[in-house]
C-alpha cells in the first residue's frame, strides 16, 4: 500500500496549477445521463473518485472515455438504472445518480452509501425530497428502490442545507411536471455549476447561488457538447494553508478567488499576505507570525468543513490558543489524534475543538483517516522536524490530483513509496 515519506522544515516557493473541482465533476457526470448525447467534461482532476463515477456509468451501460484531463460520457446505451453496492460503497457521491435515473427511466435501484470515517452521513433529505415529487421509495436489503409514473413539482424545504440532496433532487425536478421550489438549497459553487449545465441542457432553474431554487419542469433535455469544471476551491485552500504554515511564496494558478472569500479573509486576519488576481492567488508567509483566530465551519459562502482539519494544523502553529466549531459534521474530528501524535495539542469538547498554539512538531508515523484529514497530516509533516511517514494515502488519492508532485515542485521533500 502506498505511503508518503516527508522531510519537514522546507519553505515553499514557486507556482502550482490547481485542478478542477472533484465536488463539481461528480454531479456533472451524473447529470450527463439525463439525455442521450455525449458530453465532454474538461479540467477533470485525475482522481479515483472520478474513475469510480465513470465505472458506475459504464456498469449501467453508458460509455466513458478518459483523455488527459477530459472525460467524455456517452449515455446513449445507458439502459440499466441500477447502481450496485460494490461501487456506491467506495464513494458516497455515487448516490448522485438516483435523481437523474428516476428522471430518465421512472425507476431506479441504487445502493445506500453507508457511513463515513467520521460518522453517519444519512440520505434522508434526498429520499424525502424525491418523495415530495411523487416518487415512491422503499428500502430493501440496503437498496433504495424508486418508482414513479409521473413526477409533479412541489415545494421542498430541506431541514438543513445539503449539497448532495440539493443536487440529487434538482436533477429529478428539472423533468417533473410544473414548478418545484427547493428551500434551504445549497449555494455552493459546485451546485451553481450543476445548475448552469442543466440550464444549458434546457432546464429552467432560477435562484442559482441562493438558498431558494425555483425549477420550472420541462419535458426533455437536450445535449451540451462540453463543459469546463470550475477550479477546486478546497485543493486551492489546502495549498494556501500549507504555504501559510511552512512559510514561502507561492502563486496558485487556475483558481477562482471569489469562491474562496471566507478562507482568504481568515488567512488575512491571521497575518498572512494574500494577493488576489483574476484567476490566480499569490500567498506570502514567513511561517512565524501567524495570529490565532477562532473559526466556525458553515455552508457556502462560510468557511468550508473540508478545510477544517488543515486550519486546525495552522492554528497549532499560531501565536496563541484558538477554537474551531464544526457546524456541518459534528463528528468530523478523527484527525485530532493523529495531529496530536505529531506534536499538536488539541482538545475536543462537544462540537468544539480548542487548539493550543506555538506548538513544535516532530515527525512520526501517522495514518490517513479521510481525504481532508490526510491533507492536514501532510501539511503538519511539512512543518515538522525530521521525517514523517503517512500511510493509507489512498484516502488522499480520492480527492487530490498528484498532491505530492505539486508540492515537490515548490520545494517540499515528499515522496510516494510502496
Ligand atoms: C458534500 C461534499 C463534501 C462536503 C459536504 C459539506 C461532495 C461530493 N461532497 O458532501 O466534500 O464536506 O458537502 O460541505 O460534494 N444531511 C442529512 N441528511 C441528508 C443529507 C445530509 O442529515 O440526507 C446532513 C449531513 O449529515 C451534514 C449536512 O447535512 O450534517 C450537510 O451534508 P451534505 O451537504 O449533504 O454533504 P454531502 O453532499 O454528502
Amino acid at each position: 500500500m502506498d505511503y508518503f515519506e516527508i522531510e519537514g522544515k522546507n519553505q515553499l516557493f514557486g507556482d502550482i496549477t490547481v485542478s478542477g473541482a472533484k465536488n463539481a465533476v461528480l454531479p456533472l457526470m451524473a447529470a450527463s445521463i439525463l439525455n442521450d448525447k455525449p458530453l465532454t467534461i474538461s479540467n477533470v482532476p485525475k482522481l479515483s473518485d472520478s474513475i469510480t463515477m465513470g465505472n458506475l456509468i459504464e456498469e449501467m451501460g453508458g460509455k466513458v472515455s478518459f483523455d488527459h484531463s477530459n472525460i467524455t460520457i456517452n449515455p446513449k446505451n445507458l439502459n440499466t438504472p441500477y447502481a450496485p453496492y460494490k461501487l456506491v460503497k467506495t464513494m458516497r457521491a455515487s448516490f448522485y445518480v438516483l435523481g437523474p435515473l428516476i428522471a430518465k427511466f421512472g425507476e431506479a435501484k441504487v445502493s445506500l452509501p453507508g457511513g463515513c470515517a467520521w460518522g453517519p452521513r444519512p440520505v434522508d433529505f434526498h429520499i424525502d425530497g424525491l418523495k415530495k415529487l411523487g416518487v415512491e421509495i422503499t428500502l430493501e436489503a440496503g437498496y433504495v428502490i424508486a418508482k414513479t409514473k409521473k413526477m409533479i413539482g412541489n415545494k421542498i424545504v430541506f431541514p438543513k442545507i445539503s449539497v448532495g440532496a440539493t443536487g440529487n433532487v434538482l436533477m429529478a425536478a428539472v423533468l417533473a411536471e410544473g414548478q418545484t421550489e427547493i428551500h434551504n438549497a445549497a449555494a455552493e459553487p459546485e451546485i451553481q455549476q450543476l445548475c448552469l449545465l442543466l440550464n444549458e441542457m434546457g432546464a429552467k432553474i432560477s435562484g442559482i447561488g441562493t438558498n431558494i431554487l425555483t425549477i420550472q419542469g420541462v419535458k426533455t433535455l437536450g445535449g451540451v457538447e462540453s463543459i469546463d469544471v470550475i477550479p477546486d476551491r478546497i485543493e486551492a485552500g489546502t495549498f494556501l494553508i500549507a504555504v501559510a504554515a511552512t512559510g514561502g511564496k507561492v502563486k496558485l494558478n487556475n483558481v477562482e478567488p471569489k469562491h474562496m472569500e471566507s478562507v482568504i479573509s481568515l488567512l488575512r486576519k491571521s497575518n498572512i499576505d494574500i494577493l488576489e488576481e483574476k484567476d490566480s492567488i499569490i500567498i506570502t508567509s514567513n511561517g512565524l507570525d501567524i495570529k490565532a483566530c477562532d473559526m466556525e465551519t458553515h455552508e457556502y459562502p462560510g468557511f468550508p468543513t473540508d478545510l477544517q482539519a488543515q486550519w486546525m494544523l495552522l492554528m497549532s502553529l499560531a501565536s496563541g490558543n484558538s477554537t474551531i466549531k464544526e457546524n456541518i459534521y459534528f463528528d468530523r474530528f478523527t484527525h485530532i489524534l493523529e495531529l496530536n501524535r505529531l506534536g499538536c495539542d488539541v482538545h475536543l469538547e462537544g462540537g468544539s475543538a480548542t487548539i493550543k498554539g506555538n506548538r513544535s512538531l516532530f515527525g512520526a508515523h501517522v495514518m490517513s483517516t479521510d481525504i481532508r484529514a490526510s491533507a492536514a497530516l501532510i501539511i503538519a509533516a511539512l512543518c515538522a522536524e525530521g521525517s514523517t511517514n503517512i500511510s493509507r494515502v489512498y484516502h488522499i488519492d480520492r480527492g487530490y490530483d498528484k498532491i505530492e508532485q505539486k508540492l515537490a515542485k515548490v520545494g517540499a521533500k515528499i515522496a510516494r513509496k510502496k
